[in-house]
């Protein structure tokens, strides 16, 4: 496994515990993503994503940094066969994603904070212009586990608290060679 925390530095005993979870998780993730479809993949990530939401060390103090009024995403593991991508994003107190859906499976967790999950059902999508209208929002505590199959979901993430907000994403595919991962952008 490469490309993990820090792996070259030394860990402190939380942090070594911590590898240790993640290890598993992108183990089991990756014989998830070597022998299942996409939907099956997705629907099983979120059991396999909660154990790291209970540990308080398990990102290092750089990857929960805030840059600017964006939102912030730090990468965690990357698939050496590109199956499947591992980023902690950092949601400043407010912000909201723009409406949108993925080109691959994806599933979050809550880290830290709370995360309001909106989704939205395809309106039309002619001429480039996608509207969508809200069908149901969904406000996620610390430990709450999501996700999303590839087909045609649509989301929006807002932080509704008045602390930044931290959330673990798992998203089918190598991000770094997908981009944003994000299909389409919508109006309502
Ligand atoms: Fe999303």
């Amino acid at each position: 496994m490469d490309k993990l925390i820090n792996t070259g530095e030394c860990l402190s005993r939380g942090q070594a515990e911590s590898y240790d979870l993640i290890s598993d998780f992108c183990k089991s993730v990756g014989d998830l993503a070597t022998n299942y479809s996409s939907a099956i993949i997705a629907s099983k990530v979120p059991r396999l994503l909660t154990p790291l939401l209970v540990d308080n060390d398990f990102l290092l103090p750089e990857q929960r940094l805030l840059k600017g009024d964006d939102y912030e995403k730090y990468e965690i593991f990357l698939c050496p066969n590109d199956l499947f991508s591992v980023l902690a994003i950092v949601w400043p107190a407010g912000i909201y994603s723009p409406i949108h859906d993925h080109q691959t499976w994806c599933a979050f967790g809550v880290l830290e904070g709370e995360i309001e999950e909106s989704k939205y059902a395809l309106v039309n999508s002619q001429n480039n212009l996608c509207k969508a209208n809200l069908t149901e929002s969904v406000c996620h505590q610390k430990g709450a586990v999501t996700y999303m199959s590839s087909e045609r979901n649509i989301h929006r993430i807002h932080n509704p608290g008045k602390d930044p907000a931290i959330s673990i994403h798992v998203y089918g595919g190598n991000y770094k060679k997908i981009g944003a991962n994000v299909d389409q952008i919508y109006n309502t």
